[in-house]
């Protein structure tokens, strides 16, 4: 019976001991996709051009089947000349029937500023027609290990002459 109870105490220390050596952290981060979808320094290409409605040059954003690979520089400013401090990379594929929403898989690849040389993995659904697209962090690398949270996507800038559209991203994520 002694030996019972002994066990059980060791156990409990043990978790106890588990829980508080791993608290986790909370980051919240307010940054700028700088996304060109046409002219010479386009960051966003077609990939399965001609698929569905043939190949007249447009990026086909509302078409089922659209996939997209993407490579955005991410400033800390709004003002597309301020620091670059990570890159956008990764894919979408307009993945709904009608066209309304995109799936998104993309890796915020940091190369500058406090989280240089870690990533934030992000996926979901994106309703492409919204103003504010949540989606989720699923994961990460280097300080965002065992990352998890939300973030969001608000289009806060749109230049059809020169393709020019600028992305608000706002993400809260928890990790070690
Ligand atoms: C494209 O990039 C090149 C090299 O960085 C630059 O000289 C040029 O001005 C850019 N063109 C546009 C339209 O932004
Ligand atoms: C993103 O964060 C900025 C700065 O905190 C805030 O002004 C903006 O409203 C946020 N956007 C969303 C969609 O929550």
């Amino acid at each position: 019976m002694a030996s019972y109870s002994f066990k059980l105490t060791a156990i409990f220390i043990l978790a106890t001991v588990t829980c508080s050596s791993s608290a986790a952290k909370e980051t919240t981060m307010s940054l700028y996709f700088q996304d060109y979808s046409g002219g010479p320094n386009a960051t966003v290409m077609q990939v399965n051009h001609g698929g569905l409605s043939g190949d007249d040059g447009a990026l086909k954003f509302f078409e089922f089947g659209s996939l997209f690979v993407t490579d955005d520089p991410i400033t800390e400013e709004f003002d597309s000349g301020s620091a670059v401090v990570a890159r956008g990379q990764g894919l979408y594929v307009t993945s709904a029937l009608d066209g309304k929403i995109a799936h998104v898989v993309i890796s915020v690849v940091f190369t500058g500023g406090e989280f240089s040389g870690s990533t934030l993995q992000i996926q979901g659904a994106s309703p492409q027609l919204e103003k504010v697209r949540e989606v989720a962090v699923v994961g990460g690398t280097g300080i965002f290990r065992f990352a998890r949270g939300y973030a969001t996507f608000e289009t806060v800038h749109f230049n059809l002459e020169n393709h020019h559209v600028v992305i608000q991203f706002n993400a809260t994520v928890q990790h070690y």
